[in-house]
C-alpha cells in the first residue's frame, strides 16, 4: 500500500514539475518574443503606435472597448486620431497594424498573392472552421472560391429575389399588429430565412428555429475571449457550432441516401457536383467539411451583415426625410406598374437608380464590416512605413468611408453623391480584390427589394436614435435594434397611393 502511495505521490510531484516547466518555458518564449519585437521597433520607421502591457499588450484595452456601448471599433477610432493614417498596437498576443489610405487599401486588397493573405483571429477560425473560405490560405481558397461562386448564377439569383420577395411580404404583414416593431429582430428573421432556403432548404419548422439561434450563438463569440471554459460566451459558440455542424451533417447523409424531396438549392448543387467530381479525375472534390464548413460561412456572412445593413438603412431614411421623399416617389411609381400579387424581378431592380443609391450610401456610413484582416507574408513598407512578416494588417474601411479628403462631408447621409463614378478603392463596404464580398449582389438586391416592401406599405418613426453599437457584435449592429412603429399606406379603389 505504502509502495503504491509513494509511486502515485512521485506521479504526482512529477507531473507538477512537468507543468511548471511547460509553464515557464512558455513563459520564457513570450519574454524572448517580447524583447525581439522591442528591439525590431527601436530600429526602424515601423508605424506608430502603443505595444501596451507586456504579454497582454492592449488587449484589455480592446475588450474594454468590445463592452462599451460605442463597440469594438472605438479601439481603432481612437488610435486612428492619436496616431494617424497608419498606425500599430498588440492584442491577443501578435501585433495588428491598421492603415485607412486608399492606396494601402489598393496595395493590399490587390495583393492577396504576394505579400498578403487573409487572416482572423483564431477564435473565430475556430468558430467559422479552417476549412471556411474566410481562413483558407491562398490555393485552398481559389479552389473553394471557384466552386461557391458557381453557385451564385443568373437564374439562382432570380430565384433568390422572389423567395426574398415572399418572405417580406408575409413578415410586414405582422408589423402593424405590433406596438413597436425592432427592426433588427424582424431583418434577423427574414435574413435567416432567407439564406437557410437558398442554401439547404430549411423552412419554417423546429430546425430553422433552432439554427437561427445557434447561429447567434456562434456570432457573438466571435470577439469573446477565446476560453474554453463551460458557460463562456467563447464555448457557448463552440457548442453552437458543433449543433449546427450535426444539422448540416445530418441533411448530407439524408440526402446521399435519397431520403425527402429532391430540393433545387446551393447544397444540393455543391453534392451533385462531387458527385460529378468523383467520375472526372481534372477536378477537385470539396470535402464533407469544406462544404459544412462553407454552409455555415454563408449564412453567418450574409445574414448577419445584411440583416445590420437593412436596419441602419431604415434609421438614416428616417432622420433624412427629404431623402426619404425622392426614394418615395421612385418607388411609388414602379409599385403603380405592377400588380398587388405580383413578385419583384431581377430586371425590375434596374428600374430603382436611387434606392440602389440610397443603398450604397447606407452601406458607406455604416460599414458593417468595418475592417479587413490580412496577415504580412513578407517584410514590405506600407504608407512609407516597414511592415514585418507575421504581422497583422487591418484594412480600416470605416477610417476610409468617413474621409473627408476622399467624401465631401462624410457624416452627411446623401445618396446622390453617388451619381458620380467613386474613386478608386473609395468604396469598400464588400471589400475589392480576390476576397470580394461573394454575395454583394444578393445583398444589395435584398436591401433594394426590403426598401421597396417597406415603403410601399408603411410609413414609418424610429422610436429610439441612439446610435450606440452592440457589444460582442463582429458587424457594426445597432444596440437599441432600430425600434419603429408604423402606419400602414392605404391606396385608394384605384390601387394608386
Ligand atoms: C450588406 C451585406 C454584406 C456586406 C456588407 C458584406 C461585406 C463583405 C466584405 C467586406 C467582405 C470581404 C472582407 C475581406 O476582404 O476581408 C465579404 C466577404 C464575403 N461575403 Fe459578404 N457581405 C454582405 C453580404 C453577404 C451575403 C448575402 C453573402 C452570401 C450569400 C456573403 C458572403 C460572403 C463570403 C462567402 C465572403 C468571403 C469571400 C472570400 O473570402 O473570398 N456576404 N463580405
Amino acid at each position: 500500500m505504502a509502495t503504491l502511495w509513494s509511486y502515485a505521490h512521485f506521479c504526482f510531484c512529477s507531473l507538477a514539475v512537468l507543468v511548471l516547466g511547460i509553464i515557464l518555458l512558455f513563459l520564457m518564449y513570450q519574454l524572448v518574443r517580447t524583447l525581439q519585437s522591442l528591439n525590431q521597433e527601436s530600429t526602424a520607421d515601423i508605424p506608430p503606435g502603443s505595444r501596451g502591457l507586456p504579454l497582454i499588450g492592449e488587449t484589455l484595452q480592446f475588450m474594454a472597448a468590445i463592452k462599451s456601448g460605442k463597440g469594438f471599433y472605438e479601439f481603432v477610432r481612437i488610435r486612428r486620431l492619436w496616431y494617424g493614417r497608419c498606425f500599430r498596437t498588440y492584442i491577443f498576443g501578435e501585433t495588428h497594424v491598421f492603415v485607412s489610405g486608399t492606396e494601402s487599401a489598393k496595395t493590399i486588397l490587390n495583393n492577396d498573392l504576394g505579400k498578403f493573405t487573409k487572416r482572423y483571429i483564431q477564435s473565430i477560425a475556430q468558430l467559422v472552421g479552417y476549412q471556411s473560405l474566410l481562413c483558407a490560405d491562398y490555393q485552398h481558397h481559389k479552389l473553394i472560391r471557384g466552386r461557391l461562386s458557381n453557385l451564385f448564377t443568373t437564374s439562382s439569383m432570380s430565384l433568390f429575389i422572389k423567395q426574398f420577395d415572399q418572405l417580406i411580404r408575409e413578415n410586414l404583414t405582422t408589423w402593424e399588429h405590433k406596438s413597436t416593431v425592432i427592426v433588427l429582430d424582424e431583418a434577423l428573421q427574414i435574413t435567416c430565412n432567407a439564406m437557410c432556403k437558398m442554401l439547404m432548404s430549411l423552412e419554417g419548422g423546429n430546425e430553422l428555429e433552432m439554427l437561427q439561434k445557434e447561429v447567434a450563438h456562434v456570432c457573438e463569440a466571435m470577439l469573446a475571449f477565446p476560453l474554453r471554459i463551460p458557460g463562456s460566451r467563447f464555448h457557448k459558440g463552440l457548442q453552437a457550432r458543433k449543433r449546427i455542424m450535426s444539422l448540416i451533417e445530418k441533411e448530407i447523409s439524408e440526402r446521399r441516401r435519397g431520403i425527402g424531396a429532391f430540393q433545387e438549392d446551393f447544397l444540393q448543387r455543391l453534392l451533385t457536383e462531387d458527385d460529378k467530381a468523383c467520375n472526372d479525375a481534372t477536378t477537385t472534390r470539396l470535402t464533407d467539411s469544406e462544404i459544412k464548413d462553407n454552409i455555415l460561412t454563408m449564412i453567418i456572412a450574409g445574414q448577419d451583415t445584411t440583416a445590420s445593413a437593412i436596419t441602419w438603412m431604415v434609421k438614416f431614411l428616417d432622420e433624412n426625410q427629404d431623402v426619404l421623399q425622392i426614394l418615395r416617389n421612385e418607388q411609388l411609381q414602379l409599385a403603380s406598374k405592377s400588380t398587388a400579387e405580383s413578385f419583384i424581378r431581377l430586371e425590375d431592380l434596374n428600374e430603382m437608380p436611387y434606392a440602389s443609391k440610397v443603398v450604397k450610401e447606407s452601406l458607406r456610413m455604416a460599414s458593417v464590416v468595418p475592417w479587413f484582416p490580412r496577415l504580412a507574408l513578407q517584410d514590405c513598407e506600407i504608407d512609407g512605413f516597414s511592415i514585418k512578416r507575421g504581422w497583422n494588417v487591418n484594412i480600416d474601411a470605416r477610417s476610409v468611408h468617413l474621409d473627408p479628403t476622399v467624401y465631401n462631408e462624410p457624416n452627411k447621409f446623401n445618396p446622390s453623391r453617388f451619381d458620380d463614378e467613386s474613386k478608386p478603392y473609395s468604396f469598400l463596404a464588400f471589400g475589392m480584390g480576390g476576397r470580394t464580398c461573394l454575395g454583394m449582389n444578393m445583398a444589395k438586391a435584398m436591401m433594394m427589394v426590403f426598401l421597396h416592401r417597406l415603403i410601399t406599405t408603411y410609413r414609418w418613426k424610429v422610436m429610439d436614435p441612439d446610435p450606440s453599437i452592440e457589444k460582442w457584435a463582429l458587424f457594426s449592429r445597432l444596440k437599441s435594434g432600430c425600434p419603429v412603429i408604423v402606419t400602414r399606406i392605404l391606396k385608394d379603389t384605384d390601387g394608386f397611393y
